[in-house]
């Protein structure tokens, strides 16, 4: 959602704040601003829109020099994008700066009371209360902004990250975390406070993981964290194990193209070192024992947009290797529908982010219900992976891009690593019949790679349908969540109406919206696999084209039957049909693209949206 950073240090803390907002701007692009502290007084600029509006501001009213600032790059919750509801938010004395991602839940109560006692408002934010609640506890906390927080986070509901400073301790960023991200980052003679790594990776791959409700003080030389009670806090040391440059454009033009590019690697370094030396699937940060993993007696996999979609396809997949039941939930749908977990259920929860607050939740819900919780996961150091009892990252490096792409691959790769692993485990399959599973999926960057190279048809076929009203995805079997991923894409980045739906249901509703022209993509199951799905899939095909759809379909090579019922044919190269998903996402991805670009739309940040969605 929003995107913050603080610094102390030895450099001019503006160009820091500025260039870790630049590489924020992922999390909410609606409006940017910062504070500095210069010369014992708060110097704050704001600007609506996008983190350039600020930059161009910051050109025609410069801040003076200083070592010690904050910045945030906003999604909006409470009150629209404007410059007013801009953060930071200043108290009414101009003493502190605050600055938040997250919702605060009880702000309208503590709203009433800072108004009741005469204090002037000036946004909409939840946010601003935090700055006059913070002002007036700082001479109750001896003028301490460590304890001022402390006094005001136990008074908060809801999630937050806040970072505060405050001229009269000029060397200090006081940040405070629960329910939101918020990590440190260690340097020498300067330290760090960022939503996510990417935002300090350029100065140091040293970083502190912030555990729940903790505070913590940080200046040039120290980092000092706290509880809400003031105790000595636990921390996790990590090391970031990627550069600058991988969150960087790398001479693509936009982060989602490179993203799609690296999804060979991305596959290949999800599925590294995963055989141990005795020929065995091996998950090093699984930390769940073998006899839990017996037990289980059903899977649960919880997640949302096209995380939920990896989930759905590793569905056929766990069920067929393990014979375990697996259910596929909207994380934002599990908790509030009391849903029947217990010990022997393995809850799975996959997110790309790990701060997905619907994931989040559900998460802690499954755990107090006792059941067994694994996190898929991409961002080290993140709140999912720290909750779950067990982990498996997906290794896929940074994505930037608002919409998912490798992430969905290695999430499917992620989640197909586990089911073979309990496979092994409760002894559902044989060693040689995982090592050949492996063998494939060890194939599959390659298969990757061809597609990337035999993508370009795509483009064409998309700029044809730039101006449909609307574009259908239909599929079967592992297809039908590709189907929903394909039109996901298209609805976040094209902003058009795209439906994805399982082909047989077809018949039951959806084929009413079938009309001449309407462009149907298909995902054509493989021939060689069930032959049955094959001659289904033709005739949902025949059933839309008689009524006048365009047909587009994704098919392997050697399908030759497709193309008499066809407009368009994309190739992808043969799979098995498990691995499938792996190799026809990605011209849907490129589709998708290639349409916003048509249409002139922000590919990399599309409206409305904000990468990862830290509120529930
Ligand atoms: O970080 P997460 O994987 O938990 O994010 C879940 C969804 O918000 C995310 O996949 C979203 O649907 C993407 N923007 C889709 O491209």
């Amino acid at each position: 959602m929003c995107g913050i950073v603080g610094y102390v240090g030895e450099k001019q803390a503006l160009e820091v704040v500025v260039s870790g907002l630049r590489r924020l701007e992922y999390r909410g692009y609606d409006s940017a601003g910062v504070a500095v502290i210069a010369d014992g007084r708060l110097e704050v600029r704001k600007k609506a829109g996008k983190l350039v509006n600020l930059e161009t501001l910051l050109g025609e009213d410069p801040l003076p020099q200083s070592t010690t600032g904050i910045g945030h790059t906003r999604w909006a919750t409470h009150g629209g994008p404007t410059d007013r509801n801009a953060h930071p938010h200043v108290s009414e004395d101009q003493q502190v700066a605050v600055i938040h991602n997250g919702i605060i839940e009880n702000f309208a109560e503590l709203r009433d009371e800072l108004q009741a006692a005469g204090v002037h408002l000036s946004s909409e934010t939840d946010t601003e209360v935090v700055a006059h609640l913070l002002s007036k506890a700082i001479p109750a906390a001896g003028f301490d902004l460590v304890e001022a927080m402390r006094a005001v986070c136990r008074r908060l509901e809801g999630a937050f990250t806040l970072l505060a400073v405050d001229p009269r301790q000029p060397d200090l960023v006081v940040g405070a975390r629960r329910n939101s991200p918020l990590v440190v980052g260690l340097g020498k003679g300067e330290n760090f406070l960022a939503s996510d790594v990417a935002a300090f990776v350029e100065y140091t791959r040293d970083a502190l993981e912030l555990g729940q409700d903790q505070i913590v003080a940080l200046t040039s030389g120290e980092v000092v964290v706290i509880d809400f009670d003031g105790n000595p806090a636990e921390v996790r040391p990590f090391t970031i194990d990627w550069d600058a440059s991988a969150a960087e454009k790398g001479g693509h033009d936009l982060f989602m193209l490179k993203e799609i590019a690296e999804q060979p690697k991305a596959v290949a370094d999800s599925l590294r070192g995963r055989i141990g030396q005795d020929g065995h699937l091996q998950l090093d940060e699984m930390r769940l024992a073998d006899a839990d993993l017996r037990a289980v007696s059903k899977v649960v996999v919880i997640a949302c947009g096209t995380a939920a979609h990896a989930g759905m396809v590793a569905k056929y997949a766990v069920e067929h290797w393990t014979r375990i039941p697996v259910e596929v939930e909207l994380a934002s749908e599990f908790r509030y529908r009391d849903p029947i977990v217990g010990p022997d259920t393995l809850v799975i929860a996959i997110s790309q982010s790990g701060e997905t607050m619907d994931t989040l939740m559900a998460l802690r819900h499954a755990k107090a219900q006792g059941a067994r919780t694994l996190a898929i996961c991409n961002t080290v150091g993140s709140t999912i992976p720290r909750e779950a009892d067990a982990v498996v990252y997906t290794y896929a490096g940074p994505e930037i891009a608002v919409a998912s792409t490798k992430a969905f691959l290695t999430q499917i790769i992620a989640s197909y690593l586990v089911g073979l692993y309990l496979a092994q485990v409760r002894g559902t399959m044989f060693a040689d019949e995982i090592r050949a599973i492996m063998d494939d999926l060890n194939d599959m960057p390659q298969k990757v790679d061809l597609v990337l190279d035999t993508v370009e048809p795509v483009r064409a076929i998309a700029r044809e349908f730039a101006n449909a009203p609307s574009v259908l995805f239909i599929g079967r079997h592992v297809g039908f969540p590709v189907a929903l991923e394909g039109a996901l894409k298209l609805k976040e980045l094209a902003y058009m109406h795209a439906e994805g739906f399982a082909a047989g249901e077809l018949k039951h509703g959806p084929i009413a919206l079938i009309e001449d022209g309407v462009p149907v993509v298909v995902i054509m199951p493989s021939p060689r696999g069930r032959a049955v799905l094959h001659d289904k899939m033709i005739s949902a095909i025949q059933e839309v084209r008689a009524r006048g759809a365009v047909i587009i379909a994704i098919a392997e090579e050697g399908d030759e039957k497709i193309v008499a019922f066809s407009d368009h044919v994309i190739r992808v190269p043969i799979v098995p049909t498990l691995m499938q998903p792996l190799v026809s996402t990605v011209p849907l991805q490129v589709f998708a693209c290639e349409m916003a670009t048509a249409k002139g739309h922000d590919v990399d940040q599309p409206r409305n949206l904000a990468k990862s969605v830290t509120v529930e």
